[in-house]
């Protein structure tokens, strides 16, 4: 076992690596943390002083983040993923398996101080559930067999690092394939293409990437032209509140500094969404590319791909991507043999917050502390990253926007429907026989989805996650589009045997477990809701109880400060509207109360807030 003078050690080394800066101080956390599973006062002392801030600054961020432990958390710390797909798959009697084997209780730490077993917010493996993470690392498809094998390596005390390979093994599950999980672009041609995008009369122009790739040998368009067919292509923000990307590059170009930056947001917290794991996993040059056209679009020199810390293994081969890019001349100065145009991209590892996933949270998160949502306006755009105009994008936003570069915004636009234009990306999850991503044109039918994923006896899909939309299937003719049903990625199945009412009760759990308490509404509020479906659940609710969820719903959409807040209880309004006989039947007594109007709560909520889209997923303004 490692010891304190060993931490002491690796603090050194840690802290001058990265140059005691605050803006790394998450990360600082984090690897300081890594060899004993936690973080000893000392350490916090030592890293206050480096980085120049209060004792209490710096034990407040590290209290933050569900990752990082200011008290011994087992030298092996397992973690179940809880999302309701995991439970469906099985989760919660592998995990008492593992406790019974290992003799403890979940939740506790061992008395030797050996491992711990809990349960965290989904880890992003909706396809192969149940998951669970050891010490930050990935283990999907679990079964009985599997934590047995888990269990013996755990009494052994084999080091994690020492575990075979076959056991971290994680599938990619592409399921359809369109424009970009079909594309081969090669390294460097959306930027050099953007670089000479606008000839379309020239023999040398995009549509021709052989002559481009040899250099840059015909005019330069410059940025405006980039931003120009990112603007025609009307690519709309992937990562859920749909804003026009072109418009959200302009502003920051046009937004006066010396420096600006450009986020791409790998967060991938939404329970039940993991097409942003498998666009890393296996598309990482695509989204580099991205982020090097938007660097081109928007002026900025530097770059950050916040990476959630679930996605841990895929640290090491992201940043060897990185490093090829160097060699190869497309990060670093004079890209693609273009002097002046200098971009680097950093990765910054998330450590356990579904809300560093809203833009403002993240950039705090990346400059170094808590992950709270900051106050907008001023958006990121005009004041992001310390303070600089920065853009944050989604994953997939980045594909896109790099396939928008090498064919131009037109043949973009001419793909999906007039409003949502171009693909997307499903993580489709739970009742069906081919669970994994699958990529469609924008308008394609539930009923569509569900057909090609095996999906039979189909009682309800949640698009987009806890914060989306539940629906029942007499609107399995919808489509996936922003003007009808917008979605971020997830798209959960649940036949006709599951109980809404727990999928339900599971996502209020989840929001009130990643509530950063910021505020007393969203805190107070979403324990509560949480608590009013246990109530339920346990057969002691009453018509009053369902009546508090709409009051509570007003308040959350009235008084939350940020986007978490504002969806809080969308999961129950939904499951109450279409499900209500899931809900009724375990009331105590219906006759004390009417039962509240649910669409004019949603009316009140909307006059209340002046939004149109209270009640509706995410909807934040950007
Ligand atoms: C609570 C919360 C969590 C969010 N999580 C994510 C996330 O994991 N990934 C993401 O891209 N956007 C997430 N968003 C949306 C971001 O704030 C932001 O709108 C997005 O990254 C912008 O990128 P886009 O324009 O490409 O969609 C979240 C928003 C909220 C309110
Ligand atoms: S709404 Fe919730 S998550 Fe958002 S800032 Fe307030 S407490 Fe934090």
């Amino acid at each position: 076992m490692a010891t304190g003078s060993h931490q002491t050690n690796r603090l050194d080394e840690v802290l001058a690596r990265y140059s005691a800066a605050r803006t790394n101080l998450v990360q600082i956390l984090r690897e300081v943390q890594e060899p004993e599973g936690w973080i000893r006062p000392e350490a916090i002392t030592t890293i206050a002083q480096a980085v120049q801030l209060p004792r209490a600054r710096v034990e407040g961020v590290a209290g933050f983040y569900s990752f990082l432990h200011l008290a011994p958390a087992g030298r092996y710390r397992v973690r179940f993923s809880d999302n309701i797909i995991d439970r469906m798959a099985g989760s919660l009697p592998l995990l008492e398996r593992l406790c019974a084997q290992l003799w403890i209780e979940r939740g506790k730490v061992s008395e030797d101080h050996l491992v711990s077993v809990d349960t965290t917010s989904c880890t992003g493996m909706g396809d192969q559930a149940p998951a669970l993470l050891v010490n930050g690392w990935a283990i999907p498809k679990l079964t009985e067999q599997r934590i047995d094998h888990i269990a013996g390596l755990i009494r052994d005390m084999v080091p994690v690092e020492n575990w075979p390979a076959e056991v971290f093994a994680i599938d990619d599950n592409i399921c359809r394939r369109d424009i970009i999980l079909a594309s081969s672009l090669q390294p460097g041609d959306a930027i050099r293409a953007t670089m000479l995008r606008g000839r379309s009369d020239s023999p040398e122009s995009a549509s021709n990437p052989r002559s481009w790739r040899e250099g840059l040998d015909v005019a330069e368009q410059g940025p405006a032209a980039t931003l120009d067919e990112i603007k025609r292509s009307k690519l709309r923000g992937r990562g859920g509140a749909g804003f026009t990307t072109g418009l959200k590059w302009e502003a920051c170009r046009n937004a006066r500094a010396a420096q600006r930056y450009v986020v791409c947001n790998a967060d991938e917290g939404e329970p039940g969404t993991f097409k942003d794991r498998v666009l890393l996993a296996r598309y990482a040059d695509l989204v580099f590319e991205g982020m090097t056209v938007a660097a081109y679009a928007v002026g900025a020199t530097k770059g950050f791909l916040y990476l959630r810390g679930e996605y841990r293994h895929l640290l090491a081969p992201l940043q060897q991507v990185l490093a090829r890019r160097r060699s190869a001349g497309l990060l670093g100065h004079g890209i693609c043999g273009k002097a002046d145009f200098e971009f680097d991209i950093d990765i910054h590892l998330g450590a356990g917050a579904y809300v560093c996933g809203e833009e403002s949270a993240l950039i705090e998160s990346l400059e170094g502390k808590r992950g709270v949502p900051r106050n907008r306006p001023p958006y990121p755009v005009t004041s992001g990253y310390l303070k600089f105009p920065t853009i944050v994008n989604n994953v997939e936003t980045f594909c896109a926007a790099a396939l928008i570069a090498l064919k131009g915004g037109d043949w973009y636009a001419s793909i999906g429907t007039p409003r949502s234009t171009g693909t997307k990306i499903l993580s489709v999850s739970g009742d069906c026989a081919r669970p994994g991503i699958y990529e469609y044109p924008f308008g394609v039918t539930v009923t569509q989805v569900l057909h090609d994923c095996g999906a039979e006896f189909t009682q309800a899909v949640q698009v987009s996650g806890p914060s989306g939309i539940c629906i029942d299937a007499s609107e399995f003719g919808r489509r996936i589009a922003f003007e009808d049903l917008p979605t971020a990625g997830a798209f959960m199945v649940f036949d006709e045997s599951r109980d809404l009412f727990e999928v339900a009760r599971n996502f209020a759990h989840f929001f009130a477990h990643e509530s950063c308490g910021f505020c007393t509404p969203c805190r107070v509020g979403t324990a509560l809701l949480r608590n009013l479906m246990d109530k339920l659940a346990a057969g002691k609710g009453s018509q009053h109880d369902l009546n508090q969820i709409g009051e509570l719903n007003l308040l959350l959409q009235a008084s939350s400060h940020c986007g978490l807040g504002h969806t809080a209880c969308n999961p129950v309004l939904d499951t109450l509207k279409r499900f209500r006989p899931a809900y009724e039947s375990r009331l105590v007594s219906m006759q004390y109360e009417p039962a509240f109007d649910l669409d004019g709560a949603l009316a009140r909520a909307r006059a209340m807030t002046g939004r149109d889209d209270a009640g509706a997923h995410f909807g934040e303004a950007e």
